[in-house]
């Protein structure tokens, strides 16, 4: 199992611990926070957008050309911008942080 810490915009953290293969998005639903997904996974909204910690980033596989347009359109942007629903996780993520954009919660 593969731990993840979700840090929230309210200074609180979640974590739980999925299987291989979950994304960032399936994990964050597991987790109990609120991100938003509208479209599902599919890659049309942004909405899962999330900012991975630093010293995380760069062990991600690079996004897709897709996945970069997508993050051109995402509110509060930054170098460490990845959409949740497009990265899945492995073993050498165990233990990933990764902060919750106010914007990227449901109801915001
Ligand atoms: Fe819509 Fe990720 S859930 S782009």
């Amino acid at each position: 199992m593969i731990d993840i810490r979700f840090r929230l915009p309210d200074g609180s953290e979640r974590r739980v611990a999925v299987a291989a293969g979950t994304t960032l998005l399936d994990a964050s639903r597991d987790a109990s926070v609120d991100l938003e997904g509208a479209c599902g996974g599919n890659m049309a909204c942004a909405t899962c957008h999330l900012h991975v910690d630093e010293g995380w980033f760069d062990k991600l596989p690079p996004p897709s050309a897709e996945e970069e347009d997508m993050l051109d359109l995402a509110t509060d942007w930054r170098p460490t911008s990845r959409l949740g629903c497009q990265v899945k996780l492995n073993d050498g993520l165990n233990g990933i942080t990764v902060d919750v954009p106010r914007s990227s919660l449901l109801g915001t």
